[in-house]
């Protein structure tokens, strides 16, 4: 195998509020000749994800902080390209968490292989990766969705809101979607979520949900927080139940976060609010990849992500996550090697 040149995207100062361009730089790395025991890759999907924005800090979080000066980990989708380690072949798909490079080597335990099912590779970082698997756990082990229930859904035209509308119709509730702008909002609609709320066009988010839901919501599944969770308990019934799967309303904030003004409410309603990592449930993937492969080939779920070509527009693309410039994942596609 020839030497590799790999370009890579690093964290170059820590962001404070919204992130910006010149958080990042390009480098260029010689992967050298592959050792033995090695397993070169050439990535071709590289995920861009919310969680990485509190990786990004430097301070107590549940995860530790992405070192300055190197490149960014996360979820990547490649191809093998060379191996010398027993278990892998050139062509072998492969997920790994070594982020936001075009090529890098590994160690058989750093890679996982990919059955693709017959589906694209890039839904491994996407609606049959993590971001889907958040919308099911979420929904069935930490909700516990049943037929009949009413599920509100904040950021629901996202990578993970828009499997959690669809797996809770799937499940046989009725759906409030909640989503920036009216592309975003006739997309819901037509994946099969029975009202929608463009918040950013709404006077009172509170007022909104009522109106579409007007006997209450059984379940909230929250991407945002903020606004969203203050509507979602003003609109609760008695015994719901919110999954809480992220916050990100507060992702850039540099001060105290305010919480819900009516948080009160979840005692006289009973509510039960369960905040979930994804991490903790990847038991139920094999399952579900296959469910989601199914689905996806039955055109029973849909999937609509947004590509960004070449390692150079990863920042780009993460940074659209908080602007609602994304639909659906951001991914960062690396062309394939022509040769
Ligand atoms: N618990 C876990 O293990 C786990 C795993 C994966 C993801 N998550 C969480 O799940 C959530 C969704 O992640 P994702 O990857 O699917 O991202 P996403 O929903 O595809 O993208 C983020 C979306 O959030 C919305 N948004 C951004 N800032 C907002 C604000 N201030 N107020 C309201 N909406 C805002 C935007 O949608 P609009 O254009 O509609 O505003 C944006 O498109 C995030 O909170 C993430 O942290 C948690």
């Amino acid at each position: 195998m020839a030497l590799m040149i790999s370009r890579e995207m690093r964290l170059i100062s820590r962001p404070v509020g919204m992130p910006v361009e010149g958080n990042f730089a390009l480098a260029e790395v010689d992967l050298g000749t592959l050792a033995p025991g090695a397993v070169r890759v050439r990535n071709r999907f590289i995920s861009t994800d919310p969680y990485m924005r509190g990786r990004m800090l430097d301070g107590p979080a549940y995860a530790s902080p992405f070192p300055l000066g190197a490149a960014i980990p996360g979820r990547a989708i490649g191809t093998v390209v060379d191996s010398t380690a027993p278990g892998f072949r050139p062509g072998d798909i492969v997920r790994s968490m070594t982020g936001w490079r075009e090529a890098f080597d590994a160690k058989p335990q750093e890679l996982e292989l990919i059955d693709t099912l017959g589906i694209s590779p890039h839904h491994f970082i996407g609606v049959a990766g993590v971001p889907g698997l958040s919308a099911y756990a979420g929904l069935t082990r930490i909700a516990k969705v049943q037929a009949g229930d009413i599920v509100f859904v904040s950021a629901a035209s996202g990578a993970v809101g828009a499997v959690a509308c669809q797996v809770a119709k799937l499940r046989g509730a009725k759906v409030v979607g909640s989503a920036g702008g009216s592309e975003k909002t006739a997309y819901l609609r037509e994946i099969g979520v029975d009202e929608v709320i463009d918040y950013k066009a709404v006077p009172n988010l509170g007022a909104a949900l009522a109106a579409a839901a007007p006997d209450g919501i059984d379940v909230y599944f929250d991407n945002v927080g903020g606004d969203h969770l203050q509507a979602a308990l003003a609109n609760a019934r008695p015994f719901a139940r919110f999954a809480i799967c992220g916050m990100i309303s507060g992702y850039n904030t540099t001060g105290p976060v305010p919480g819900p003004a009516n948080f009160a409410q979840v005692v006289g309603k009973s509510i039960r609010i369960e905040g979930f990592l994804t991490a903790n449930h990847m038991d139920l993937m094999p399952q579900f990849a296959a469910d989601m492969a199914g689905w996806l080939k039955t055109g029973a779920v849909k999937s609509r992500d947004t590509f960004h070509d070449g390692i150079e527009t990863a920042p780009t693309a993460f940074i659209s996550l908080f602007t609602g410039a994304n639909f659906g994942k951001p991914i960062v596609r690396i062309a394939e090697l022509s040769n």
